[in-house]
C-alpha cells in the first residue's frame, strides 16, 4: 500500500445514487484515488442506512448495488480499501466510547437531525412570532378580561423563546392550554389566528420528534467513529455532511484533551459541485428522499431525457449563470460543467442566444453519454454478485486490521484494558 495521507468516506446503501451523490462525492472518490496521493478507504455505510425506513429483504441487494456503483464508477480494490461498515465491529465500539463524551446539545444542533426529526425551523419561527406579537388594549371594557389572558400568553411566549433552548415537556403541556385559550379568543383578535396555527404546528412537530428514533440522533457520532478510527486526515463529502464533520472535530478535541492525543481532526475535501440542487425545486438540494427530484446515475437515456425535459426553469430565456435570480438554470449549468469539464463562462458563451430547451437537450445527451460506460459496467458487475461479495469481504478484512489496532489503543487510553 502506498504512503500518503489517509482519506475516508462512506455512502449509504439506500437505493440508487443520484447525480448529486456522484458529483459531490463518488466522482471525487475516483479522482482522489487515481491521484495516487492518498491511502483511500471507501465504505458502504450500511449501519447508517438502518436509520431510515427500509425493508430487510432489500438490504443485501442495496449493499451489492452500491458496491457495483463504486466499482463501475472506477473505484478499484487494488488501489483503495473498499469495505462494508457493519463488518467491522470496532466502528460501533468506538461510537459507544465517543457517545460518553459527546454532549446532547451538540447533536441537537445538527440540521440533518432537525430536518428529519421535526422542530427544524420552528423554534426560529416562533421566536420571530413572539418578538412581533403586539396586542392593543381594546376600547370596550368587556373585552379587558380577554386582553389580560392574551397578555399572559404573550409574556409566556416571549419568556419561552428568550431562553433559546428547546421547550420542555412542561412547556408542551402549557402550549396545549394556550392553544385551547386561543381557540376561543382568536375570533376577537385576528392576529392571534397566526399564533394559534403556529402553536398547532409546533405541537405536531413535537409529536414527530418524540417518535424519532435514537439512531438518527446518534448518527453523527457513528460517522465520527468511521472517520477517526482510520486516522483519516481528509474526508471527501458534499455540503450536507460538513456539519457532521465539524462535530467530528469537536469530538476529537474533547477526546484528545481528556485522554491524551489519540485522534486527528479531519478536514473535508469538496468538489466544485458540493450541493447539486433538485430538478423540481432549485432551492432544495437533490435528495434521495424526493426521488422525483433526482437524476439517478443508472437512469436510462429515455429517463434522463424525460427528467431533464420536465426540470423546472427560471423566468426569462437567457442562459446565464446567476444563482440568485436563475437558480434552476445555474444548477443545470453546474451539472453540465462538472460532467463536460468545460468552465461555466465557456458554456454561457456556447449557449448564448439559444433557448432553455437547447440547453436541456444537450445536457440530456451529455448525461446519457457520460454514464453509458458506467451503465454497461454496472450491469455486468451485478451479474456476478459473488464477486462483489468477495471484493467487499477482502476490503473489510484489510480495514478491520487498522480499525482493530486503533480500538485497542483507545481502550488502553480510557483504561478499559
Ligand atoms: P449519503 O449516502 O447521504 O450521501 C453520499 C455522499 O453524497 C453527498 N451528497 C451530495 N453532494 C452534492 N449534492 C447533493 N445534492 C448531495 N446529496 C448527497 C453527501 O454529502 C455524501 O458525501 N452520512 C453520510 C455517509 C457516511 C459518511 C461517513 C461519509 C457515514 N459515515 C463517514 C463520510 C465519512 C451520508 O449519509 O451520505
Amino acid at each position: 500500500m502506498k504512503k500518503g495521507d489517509i482519506l475516508v468516506s462512506g455512502v449509504q446503501p439506500t437505493g440508487k445514487l443520484h447525480i448529486g451523490n456522484y458529483l459531490g462525492a463518488l466522482k471525487n472518490f475516483v479522482d482522489l484515488q487515481n491521484s495516487g496521493k492518498y491511502q483511500c478507504y471507501f465504505f458502504i455505510a450500511d449501519l447508517h442506512s438502518l436509520t431510515g425506513e427500509f425493508n430487510p429483504k432489500e438490504k443485501q441487494k442495496q449493499i451489492l448495488n452500491l458496491t457495483a456503483d463504486f466499482l463501475a464508477a472506477g473505484l478499484d480494490p487494488k488501489k483503495s480499501v473498499i469495505f462494508q461498515q457493519s463488518q467491522i465491529p470496532a466502528h460501533s465500539e468506538l461510537m459507544w466510547i465517543l457517545n460518553t463524551i459527546t454532549p446532547m446539545g451538540e447533536l441537537e444542533r445538527m440540521t440533518q437531525f432537525k430536518e428529519k426529526a421535526g422542530m427544524g425551523d420552528y423554534l426560529l419561527y416562533f421566536k420571530q412570532l413572539s418578538e412581533n406579537i403586539n396586542v392593543e388594549r381594546p376600547e370596550e371594557e368587556k373585552a379587558w378580561e380577554e386582553y389580560e389572558k392574551i397578555k399572559n400568553f404573550e409574556k409566556y411566549y416571549k419568556e419561552l423563546f428568550s431562553r433559546e433552548i428547546e421547550p420542555t415537556e412542561k412547556d408542551l403541556v402549557d402550549l396545549h392550554k394556550i392553544l385551547n385559550l386561543l381557540k376561543n379568543l382568536s375570533s376577537t383578535y385576528k392576529q392571534l389566528r397566526e399564533f394559534s396555527r403556529a402553536t398547532n404546528n409546533l405541537l405536531d412537530e413535537y409529536v414527530k420528534r418524540s417518535k424519532t428514533k435514537f439512531g438518527l440522533f446518534d448518527y453523527p457520532v457513528l460517522m465520527a467513529a468511521d472517520i477517526i478510527i482510520y486516522n483519516a486526515r481528509f474526508v471527501p463529502v458534499g455540503d450536507d455532511q460538513l456539519q457532521h464533520l465539524e462535530l467530528t472535530r469537536t469530538v476529537v478535541r474533547k477526546f484528545n484533551s481528556k485522554f491524551g492525543k489519540t485522534f486527528i481532526e479531519p478536514k473535508a475535501i469538496q468538489t466544485e459541485t458540493p450541493r447539486v440542487m433538485s430538478l423540481a425545486n432549485p432551492e432544495k438540494k437533490m435528495s434521495k428522499s424526493q426521488p422525483e427530484s433526482c437524476l439517478f446515475i443508472d437512469d436510462s437515456p429515455e429517463e434522463i431525457k424525460n427528467k431533464i425535459k420536465r426540470a423546472v426553469t427560471d423566468s426569462g430565456s437567457e442562459i446565464k449563470y446567476d444563482k440568485k435570480n436563475k437558480p434552476a438554470i445555474s444548477n443545470l449549468l453546474e451539472i453540465y460543467s462538472a460532467l463536460s469539464g468545460d468552465v461555466i463562462v465557456k458554456l454561457e458563451d456556447e449557449f448564448s442566444g439559444k433557448n432553455y430547451s437547447v440547453l436541456k437537450n444537450d445536457l440530456a445527451e451529455l448525461v446519457a453519454d457520460y454514464f453509458s460506460d458506467f451503465r454497461k459496467k454496472k450491469s455486468a458487475l451485478l451479474k456476478n454478485p459473488v464477486k462483489l461479495r468477495l471484493a467487499l469481504e477482502s476490503g473489510s478484512e484489510k480495514a478491520s486490521k487498522i480499525a482493530n489496532k486503533k480500538i485497542l489503543e483507545v481502550k488502553k487510553k480510557v483504561g478499559l484494558i
